[in-house]
């Protein structure tokens, strides 16, 4: 059961997961989304897969083999999707006596890789408070918060915890188009944090460094490269040029199952392509990339679960 993140924050609408084909389609909806948490949906994916398979241990290894390729395949930017998958199968490597068995570890690897997801954003949220140091005027892109990883949040984890030490924070919400994760999901769980806030247009936010209102950008990650280049949704690299010309500060808050030690730079990463009728409603060609790489060159720090990294990055040993 998925909490259905294409209607909120106006709606509050669960959709079930019956087969793995409804899971690809919620995935490619973005009723589930945020790296993070497409781990969790992926490791999920894979139990959900075994429980469709057939009751004999040869005929469940294959079938359910078959439907985690599905699932890893449905969006191809965030490596947690991918890594949550390959996390549930390893675990029918592992010697299993019955079908009933693999099932049940399954299931645990899933709720073990939620659990440990929300584990890992509670201290990304500390080790970036302290390498922001004082604030006052966050900006963020995109929703990096709890919808976004099963939980508490990376970006949205290091604001709460700096607004919790500083009275007045202000958190800058670009609305973050096409589908408005922005305006639609990180305002809403400001608003129930009780965070001051301002959702400004994406086009708004070169003007407001220029007028000195923001202190730092802080955003999340769907992949990071081995060198440190970071995927992440689509605007993120222009607000890194933006920050890097007015000399302020952005970080990357994520997880280590977001670090792809396996992809040495940005350019090997795979950015999604989604439906032009996101951004056209007249059947214009439209190109309409989900995401974009910021190279590490503008990157102030890393911040992961492990601590705050600075440049030169070399993530090739950061594993979960
Ligand atoms: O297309 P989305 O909504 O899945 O994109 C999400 C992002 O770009 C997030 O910033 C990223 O996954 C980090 S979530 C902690």
């Amino acid at each position: 059961m998925l909490l259905d993140q294409t209607v909120l924050p106006t709606t509050v609408r669960e959709r079930r997961c019956v087969e793995v084909a409804d899971l690809v389609q919620a995935i490619q909806d973005l009723a589930v989304r945020g790296a993070p948490l497409l781990g969790v949906a992926g490791a999920m994916g894979v139990w959900l897969a075994a429980q469709s398979a057939p009751d004999h241990p040869q005929g469940l290894r294959q079938y359910v083999t078959e439907q985690a390729a599905r699932v890893a395949a449905a969006r191809p930017t965030a490596v947690n999707l991918r890594w949550g998958v390959e996390q549930a199968l390893g675990e029918l490597d592992r010697p299993w006596a019955s079908v009933a068995e693999a099932r049940g570890r399954l299931q645990a690897v899933a709720e073990r890789i939620h659990r440990d997801e929300v584990a890992r954003c509670l201290i990304i949220g500390t080790n970036g408070a302290e390498a922001l140091g004082p604030v006052r005027h966050l900006m963020t892109q995109c929703n990096a918060g709890g919808l976004a990883t099963g939980g508490y949040g990376t970006a949205l984890g290091v604001i709460r915890v700096v607004a919790s030490r500083t009275p007045g924070l202000h958190v800058w919400v670009p609305e973050t188009r096409p589908l408005l994760q922005g305006s639609r999901l990180t305002a809403f769980e400001l608003a129930e944090a009780g965070i001051a806030h301002t959702v400004v247009t994406d086009n708004a936010c070169a003007a407001l460094f220029r007028e000195g209102v923001v202190d730092a950008v802080v955003v999340g990650a769907d992949r990071i490269a081995a060198n440190g280049d970071t995927a992440n949704k689509i605007g993120t690299y222009a607000l890194a040029v933006i920050a890097h010309h007015h000399g302020v500060p952005l970080i990357v808050a994520a997880p280590s199952s977001t670090v792809d030690p396996d992809t040495s730079t940005g350019a090997g990463i795979i950015i999604e392509q989604r439906p032009a009728s996101e951004v056209t409603p007249y059947g214009s060609p439209a190109r309409n990339d989900a995401f974009d790489v910021t190279p590490a060159a503008l990157v102030r720090a890393i911040v992961t679960e492990h601590g705050v990294l600075r440049a030169p990055y070399d993530l090739r040993s950061v594993r979960p």
